[in-house]
């Protein structure tokens, strides 16, 4: 069992304590780190529509967009490899700075990771918003990149360590909803800054400045977890900060799990190499896959593109962005109602539900579009409808793969490879997030209305993983994850289950405590005698 803690017969174990406000609020103020994100994500469709941006930095695009105006072909209006490149640059910065940032949240905690993303955002801003040259738009988005890297590594590690576990999917899943609300803020900014005469663009970017404020102020003036600062030796504070979180002052059998943890974890010099050992196979597998199969439901071919891909279905520029706004608000309503079923459906029932009503929607979106879109002219109602069905495709994906993609990862690695674990889901993530956004619009160009029935295609293929690769996690506290892993019908062959050392050493289950050692040599068993609560120090 990874982590340590006390496994009576394979029973789950809750610690004392409450959801207290305070927890709440800190958690609040973290996820706003998914903010800065989502407006990444949703401002640069707006933008890079909007011509007085095009006509200084990427003439050639404007001039190409208004020949294409008149061509036959809706679908390749937008087809520009540099253009694209604007979008997806953002997310190759972020992939090269997850390796830092694993290292920063491992040595330095997970707060001062979040105020590197804050300064690298902030001053991310100003050069993209006070871009004169390419080159300086360029940096900006680099910079962009850097904090993306960084919030994404820090924030959900910091909320899955601060929550208790009852609440640890919802109190999760505010990072998401924090990207979700950064999407809409950024389309609703597109829709106010495309009627402006002038420099509408920078605008939409220098708004970009408030949720950098927003998670610089979070990086200085919130707590670390209690995990992080075991990890680097503070056990006073870590105490500390526990008492206040939990609201109790019997956090000592929580405290214990930690310490055993991170005894573990501090003699795991590699955390890179030991991640590779067999018997971390489930969650790295899982990890990545969650990441490739979130990029590959297709839902950044709309978070990106929606005013585009609009425009494709015959809207005039004002409806496109307009219904890009509808579409944002009901990803943001969707993930509310993740927030309120997580932690009581699971994530198994989510996943599999939102691939069902995925691939539904999207079938349908490729019938319409097959049969409706005669050129560049497509009937009205035809548009609206297609409208609703994405509505309902991006709301199944906020209440399962865009939430628990995040989640999942955030709390199926013990303490010894989480840091490590993060930055390859982040980085993982970013690699697939940048490939849609640097080939989406060619795709579009090449597949035309099968591009849909692409991504239903892979949709079939993550229901199947889902189904017979994925455990429930619900409810169990995040440093007794392994039991999971030694329950499961494939996993098990991986992660060997404590029985079989209870049974070979002839101490009873429930008298035992679990851990394993950092040199990767499987478990090592000690009574409970020598590990009461409070006996670590
Ligand atoms: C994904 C993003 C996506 C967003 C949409 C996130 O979970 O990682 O790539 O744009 O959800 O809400």
């Amino acid at each position: 069992m990874a982590g340590g803690g006390v496994v009576t017969a394979g029973e789950i174990k809750h610690y004392p304590g409450r959801t207290t406000f305070f927890v709440i609020m800190v958690c609040i103020v973290a996820a706003s780190g998914g903010l800065m994100f989502g407006y990444d994500v949703g401002i640069s469709g707006g933008v890079t529509s909007m011509d007085e941006f095009l006509a200084k930095f990427f003439p050639a695009v404007l001039a190409k967009k208004r020949a294409e105006a008149a061509s036959e072909s809706a679908y390749c209006k937008y087809d520009d490899q540099k253009l694209q490149a604007f979008t997806s640059s953002l997310y190759i910065s972020a992939l090269v700075s997850t390796f830092f940032s694993s290292y920063t949240t491992r040595h330095y905690g997970r707060k001062f990771t979040m105020l590197i993303a804050g300064f690298a955002f902030c001053f991310g801003v100003i050069f993209t918003a006070a871009a004169q040259e390419i080159i300086m738009l360029i940096i900006g988005r680099v910079l962009l990149g850097w904090g993306v890297g960084f919030a994404n590594q820090a924030v959900p590690l910091y909320l899955s360590e601060m929550a208790p576990s009852k609440w640890r999917g919802a109190l999760n899943i505010l990072f998401q909803l924090a990207v979700t609300i950064g999407i809409l803020f950024a389309s609703l900014v597109n829709y106010g800054t495309e009627k402006m005469a002038r420099n509408g663009w920078r605008v939409s970017l220098a708004i970009a400045g408030l949720p950098a404020i927003f998670i610089t102020l979070g990086g200085l003036l919130l707590p670390d977890t209690p995990n992080s600062l075991v990890q680097r030796g503070k056990h006073e504070s870590a105490r500390q900060v526990l008492r206040r979180i939990r609201g109790v002052d019997n956090i000592e059998e929580e405290f214990d799990d930690i310490l055993i943890a991170s005894n573990e974890a501090a003699s795991v010099k590699h955390p890179f190499r030991n991640i590779l050992k067999r018997r971390n196979r489930p969650q790295l597998v899982i990890s990545m896959a969650l990441q490739f199969f979130q990029q590959f439901t297709g839902i950044n071919a709309i978070m990106f593109y929606a005013p585009v891909l609009f425009q494709t279905l015959g809207f005039g520029s004002s409806a496109s962005l307009y219904s890009a706004v509808i579409v944002g608000a009901v990803n943001v309503l969707a993930t509310c109602v993740a927030i309120a079923v997580v932690d009581r459906f699971g994530r198994r029932w989510l996943l599999l539900e939102a691939c069902i009503q995925m691939f539904l929607a999207q079938t349908a979106i490729a019938i319409i579009l097959a049969a409706g879109l005669k050129g560049t002219e497509m009937p009205e109602y035809l548009g609206w409808i297609a409208v609703v069905l994405i509505c309902v495709y991006v709301s199944s994906f906020a209440w399962s793969w865009g939430p628990l993609g995040w989640l999942i990862p955030s709390e199926i690695f013990p303490l010894e490879t989480r840091s490590a674990g993060q930055a390859i889901t982040v980085s993982t993530n970013m690699v697939f997030t940048f490939l849609i956004a640097q080939v989406f619009l060619s795709m579009l160009c090449a597949f035309k209305w099968g591009i849909f029935l692409f991504f239903a295609a892979w949709v079939v293929v993550m229901f199947l993983f889902t189904y017979f690769l994925i455990p429930e996690t619900k409810g169990i506290p995040i440093e007794e994850m392994d039991l999971v892993w030694t329950k499961h019908w494939f996993w098990k062959r991986y992660v060997p289950y404590p029985e079989t050392l209870a049974h070979t050493s002839g101490i009873p289950m429930g008298d035992m405590k679990f851990f394993r050692l950092g040199d990767g040599k499987d478990i090592s068993v000690c009574s409970r005698a020598r590990l009461e609560p409070g006996a670590l120090k």
